[in-house]
């Protein structure tokens, strides 16, 4: 077979951990998957930064439109973030030049998924998103070929690695949600814009993108019921440890009676449960088959390897000829969903009720 030729557009974090693999592991890669699997063209938006990887033997485009567009490249791999600008328009141009499209790009997914799902299939074209979702995870895959057998009745998780640190550390160290707000940025934990960690927005993407893929429902990150973790207190905190439970960022997902819920806010769970046993920056996804049960996943949600290693999973996936609609069915059958909240009993975790005075629901 012909080599598969990537056009990788973002030569950040996760570009060059992409690159980093892709050089070390080509031997590898391509016994897995029966083709070489080659890099023609890069992009981003200084050429004379110093990336710890030689980039000499790779076309360089400044503009990523040009990259996704060119004869010479087959998969447009999208790692430069956003969920508008460049980032959408070289998915849109690649689609159109009958180019397949591996991203992380979770922000654009969630806004603009419906549109560039059914551009895709149109002109037979995928999109692949491991690493959109809870970085390594392989959660989309668990969803769309491990279970594709089940009816799935919840997917539920911790989906932010940023607010699962904050919130660990509050409890680990007595210290304020304002000063591990300072320190997770030192750390380089923080979106280059914050309030989507913290604001749970950033999560909520990621919580929309799964639920489209476990009930067969339209992205519908605008109809969530969203909340972040901007105003739990060390009050808070100590109160639910009293109790026995634990404060997290819980994203779930359920179809009720009355339509798709979807929920991302800060919940008690069970401090003895695997959600309540979850430690620092990692991330954990819950998934609940009418068949399989319960399945519980855990690992790296974010990070240069880690991230790398779910976009590698899908660059192999279109090498070996893996055509799967967007979503898991085709856009066009998906169901439109009206946002419901519901009341329904949950085991797992119970919503916390957070009100506009700090510290209210310990006091
Ligand atoms: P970075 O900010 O580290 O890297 C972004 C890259 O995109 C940079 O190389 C930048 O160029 C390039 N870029 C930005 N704008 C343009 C443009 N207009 N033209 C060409 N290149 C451009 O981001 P990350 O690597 O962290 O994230 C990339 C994607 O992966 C995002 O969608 C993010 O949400 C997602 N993701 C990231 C995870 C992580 O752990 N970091 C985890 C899961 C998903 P330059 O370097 O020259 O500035
Ligand atoms: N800011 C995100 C997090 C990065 O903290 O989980 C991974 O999507």
């Amino acid at each position: 077979p012909q080599p598969l030729r990537l056009g990788i557009a973002g030569l950040g974090t996760v570009g060059i951990g992409v690159l980093k693999i892709l050089r070390k592991e080509a031997a590898m890669l391509t016994a897995r998957t029966g083709r070489e699997i080659t890099i023609t063209a890069v992009s981003a938006r200084n050429r004379s930064k110093d990336r710890g990887v030689p980039l000499e033997g790779y076309a360089w485009e400044d503009d990523p439109v040009s990259l996704a567009t060119r004869d010479d490249v087959d998969i447009f791999v999208e790692l430069m973030g956003g969920s508008d600008g460049p980032a959408k328009a070289a998915t849109e141009a690649a689609l159109n030049a009958g180019k397949d499209v591996v991203t992380a790009n979770k922000a654009m997914l969630a806004i603009h998924g419906q549109e560039l799902a059914e551009l895709a299939e149109s002109k037979g074209c995928v999109i692949r998103f491991e690493a959109a979702v809870a970085g390594g995870i392989p959660v989309v895959k668990a969803l769309t070929e491990g279970l594709a057998g089940n009816n799935i009745t919840r997917v539920m998780g911790v989906m932010n690695g940023t607010c699962n640190y904050i919130l660990t550390r509050m409890e680990a160290t007595g210290s304020s949600y304002e000063e591990l707000f300072d320190e997770a940025g030192k750390l380089g934990y923080l979106e280059a814009d914050p309030n989507l960690d913290v604001g749970g927005i950033d999560a909520g993407h990621k919580l929309s993108l799964l639920a489209s893929v476990a009930f067969g429902s339209r992205v519908a990150f605008d109809k969530m019921e969203l909340e972040g973790i901007q105003r739990i207190t060390l009050e808070d905190i100590r109160a639910a440890a009293d109790m026995g439970f634990r404060i997290k960022l819980l994203g779930v997902s359920q179809m009720t009676g009355r339509g798709l819920e979807q929920r991302m806010a800060p919940c008690l769970v069970p401090a003895t449960s695997p959600l309540g046993q979850l430690e620092g920056g990692t991330n954990m996804v819950v998934l609940e088959g009418d068949a399989v049960g319960q399945i519980v996943l855990r690992g790296a949600g974010a990070g240069e390897g880690p991230t790398a290693s779910a976009v590698l999973s899908d660059i192999c996936d279109v090498a070996r000829g893996f055509r799967l609609p967007v979503f898991g069915q085709p856009a066009t059958t998906l169901r439109e969903t009206n946002g419901a909240v519901s009341n329904t009993p949950a085991p797992y975790y119970l919503r916390l009720t957070l009100q506009d005075k700090p510290g209210a629901m310990a006091k």
